[in-house]
């Protein structure tokens, strides 16, 4: 996309009244990538996250808990929620809670415009609810139970008895969306991705849409509807409406038309309420549909999906708290095809943690600075005559900044990651093979060799006092040839150490988004901070323009990017 554009990208407003597990963080971290990604290239960005607060299942919370309903939200919001986002360092540029009055006023106003355009009606209801989802369900979500539950009819999801509600009802008409549904996902092919979820979206839309109940009666705790308070609004419409609210939609017409429309980030679980009912919502108030909507896969432990009611959660200060936010970002990024299941094992995330960060980037890292102190008393150096091995490298680097770029463009984040690692791989293989310390080692020796001579000369010269020119004039061929060949492998170990020092430099910029933290650091031990400014600063298409880093830089020293990992759960 050219620079400047609107880039508005928003994760799930997530149930406060879970606890935040590793897939609550996957996504936000996700967002957060492709959110610092856009940013850092100079678009216009803007990233929303937030919490989805009304509804049963948090009333019956609240109830258990012996609170009002709002004093339960705010505990869990300011306990749990806000210190996820430093747990996982996400730079959100906003956060919206659906009990905002920003959020229930637009939300009334919305569903006002819905209804004075013929889209909603009132009619009487009865089918089985499943609080856990906040769903009514579908007959093919619907098993029998066992055990406890034996006789009753359960959540496939959840495994609990639904409850069978029988209530008048406001509906959106949403069966008159078929048409123009199918029209956009065919003539939008993106509009739903991976292509797989497109797919299973079409199928469905297919065999017809049945109207939606829109609202409840029985209980309170939600957003009344604006021509009839007795009924408050269905809390996942009252939810899908936070991603118009957030950026002004009712009340600053400004800011929407500036951020709107919006790409969502969601897991598969709610891909129909995103892919279906938002952009039917949406058509029928006149407001143009998402750019997009991205369903990623879940993450399994154990083979299952993970999550809290079935006992696998795992909260992330689990993994953050050994590793650190870097790693738990990079892990989950790289090592799951973004829209893909993956499966999470401790094994694993240290093995990665070992093998690709540490190893791989760290000690890059750290070897390069090191050498760069050693042989050039922490001086960048100037580079001299680029060899084919040189340029290969200035090659690589460009190639993965295109490839990157394009891959995020997809959402592809682990495919980028790949793109963006294949200048590590170079990097360790061109120290290899250019072997700076063998470099060193003929300069200093050939060094030796000329300082002999130098004092051959002088003895001889010396001794006999002016006398034989033709030994002299040989020792001094000798001297001059040997300094040539200091100078040349002091050259040769400059653009070598350059290389290294501007591909890191390179992958500081491109890394960013993915290892905020580590990158900072390497950022500020590379002096790139002095000559190019914040790295935040830097942009990140033009990431593989050679020969940014300044000749003449002092580096520092870098403690390990990724130490060494004593204890684990
Ligand atoms: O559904 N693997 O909120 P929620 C990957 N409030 N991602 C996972 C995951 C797993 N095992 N478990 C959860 C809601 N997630 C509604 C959303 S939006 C208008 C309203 C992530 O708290 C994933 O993003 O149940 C999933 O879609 C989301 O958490 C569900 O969060
Ligand atoms: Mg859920």
């Amino acid at each position: 996309m050219p620079a400047g554009d609107s880039f508005y990208i928003t994760t799930p407003i997530y149930y406060p009244s879970d606890v935040p597990h590793i897939g609550h963080g996957y996504t936000s971290v996700a967002v957060d990538t492709l959110a610092r990604w856009h940013r850092q290239a100079g678009d216009d960005t803007w990233m929303l996250t937030g919490t989805d607060e009304h509804g049963q299942k948090m009333l019956r919370a609240a109830a258990a808990n012996g609170v009002t309903p709002q004093q339960w939200v705010d505990k869990l919001v300011s306990e749990s929620w806000f210190p996820l986002l430093e747990t996982l360092d996400v730079a959100n540029d906003d956060f919206i809670r659906t009990t905002q009055e920003r959020h229930e006023k637009n939300v009334q106003v919305f569903f006002q415009r819905l209804y004075d355009a013929g889209y909603i009606y009132a009619g009487e209801y009865e089918a089985l609810y499943c609080v856990g989802c906040e769903e009514f369900k579908p007959e093919s979500e619907i098993v029998d139970g066992t055990g406890p539950f034996e006789g009753l009819k359960v959540c496939a999801i959840h495994s609990k008895p639904l409850e069978l509600l029988q209530e008048k009802n406001y509906f959106f008409k949403l069966s008159e969306f078929q048409d123009r549904l199918l029209e956009l996902y065919k003539n939008e092919p993106d509009f739903v991705r991976p292509h797989s979820a497109r797919n299973e979206v079409v199928s469905f839309v297919s065999q017809g849409l049945k109207d939606l109940s829109i609202s409840r009666s029985t209980f309170d705790w939600g957003i009344p509807l604006p021509w009839d308070e007795s009924h408050v609004i269905y809390v996942w419409v009252d939810a899908l409406l936070n991603y118009a609210t957030a950026v002004g939609y009712g009340s600053d017409e400004e800011t929407f038309a500036r951020r709107w429309p919006a790409y969502h980030v969601v897991g598969k679980d709610i891909l129909r309420f995103h892919a279906v009912i938002w952009p039917a919502l949406l058509m029928a108030a006149g407001v143009d549909v998402p750019k997009g909507v991205f369903a990623h896969g879940w993450l399994l432990v154990g083979g299952e999906k993970m999550s809290k009611s079935k006992l696998t959660g795992i909260a992330p200060t689990e993994i953050t708290d050994v590793f650190g936010s870097d790693a738990y970002r990079f892990y989950f990024l790289s090592a799951i095809a973004f829209g893909q299941d993956g499966s999470f094992s401790w094994e694993d995330l240290s093995a990665r943690y070992q093998a690709e960060l540490a190893n791989g980037f760290g000690n890059l890292a750290s070897r390069t600075i090191a050498m760069t102190s050693k042989y050039f008393d922490g001086v960048v150096p100037d580079p001299h005559v680029y060899d084919e091995a040189d340029v290969e490298i200035q090659r690589i680097v460009e190639r993965a900044v295109s490839g990157a770029d394009a891959a995020i463009e997809a959402f592809r984040i682990d495919e980028a990651i790949r793109e963006i690692w294949t200048i590590v791989d170079a990097l360790n293989g061109y120290i290899t093979a250019m072997a700076p310390w063998a470099l060193e080692k003929n300069r200093v020796a050939a060094e030796n060799e000329s300082a002999e001579a130098a004092a051959t000369v002088q003895s001889v010269g010396d001794a006999i006092a002016g006398g034989d020119v033709e030994v002299n004039a040989e020792l001094r061929a000798a001297i001059f040839e040997l300094q040539v060949a200091v100078e040349h492998q002091q050259a040769r170990l400059a653009t070598v150490i350059y290389t290294c020092l501007e591909g890191l430099r390179a992958l500081a910029v491109l890394l960013s988004p993915v290892i905020p933290q580590a990158t900072r650091k390497l950022w500020v031990a590379l002096g790139a901070e002095q000559t190019l400014g914040s790295l935040a600063a830097q942009p990140i298409r033009e990431a593989g323009a050679w020969g940014k880093l300044a000749p003449g830089t002092k580096v520092t020293s870098l403690t390990p990017l990724f130490p060494r990992v004593e204890s684990q759960p």
